[in-house]
């Protein structure tokens, strides 16, 4: 009788410290993203064809590496700084609005996630597997922070 209660004691310890590692691994994957991994929100694809809708369509303005010229630079810490406080959904908002600022909302709704994905590469958010797409960019509360 006590030799086949302490085994089970000892299966439940077991089971104890598995739960106890998976929530530690939970927590740990959480405190990473929290802590500044930025999310992959578009593919390479696009922000390859929003660099050649930028050359053509914004690079007049804001310089062919965003630099800035006649409207500010569109990468760097003077641009998307802790303090402006930016998210994708704002920026995506104004620029499919209000870009380009001779011609506002002249480009197609692909254009304009093309340029939202080129300007997240170009702020050091990484590509990855999933498309950016208008639900996803005019939804989105993630920060834009140069990094
Ligand atoms: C004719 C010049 C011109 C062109 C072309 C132009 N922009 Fe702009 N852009 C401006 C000016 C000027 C501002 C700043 C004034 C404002 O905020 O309304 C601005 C502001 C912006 C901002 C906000 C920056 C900030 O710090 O708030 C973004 C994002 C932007 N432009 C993206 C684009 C994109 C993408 C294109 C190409 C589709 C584009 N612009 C084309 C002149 C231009």
């Amino acid at each position: 009788m006590s030799s086949r209660s302490s085994k089970r004691s000892a299966g439940t310890r077991t089971l104890q410290a598995t739960a106890c590692a998976l929530l530690l691994t939970a927590l740990l994957a959480q405190r990473g993203e929290a802590a500044g991994a930025p999310p992959a929100l578009y593919t390479p694809a696009q922000a390859q064809q929003g660099h050649a809708v930028f050359e053509r369509h914004c690079a007049v303005c804001h310089g062919r590496h965003l630099e800035g010229g006649v409207g500010p630079a569109l990468t760097g810490g003077k641009f998307a700084s802790v303090k402006a406080g930016f998210t994708v959904q704002q920026i995506f908002e104004f620029l499919s609005v209000d870009m380009p600022a001779d011609a506002p909302g002249s480009l197609t709704a692909r254009q304009y996630l093309e340029l939202m994905a080129f300007l997240l590469q170009q702020n050091g958010y990484p590509a990855g597997k999933t498309t950016l797409t208008a639900r996803i960019a005019s939804g989105s509360t993630v920060a834009l922070v140069y990094r």
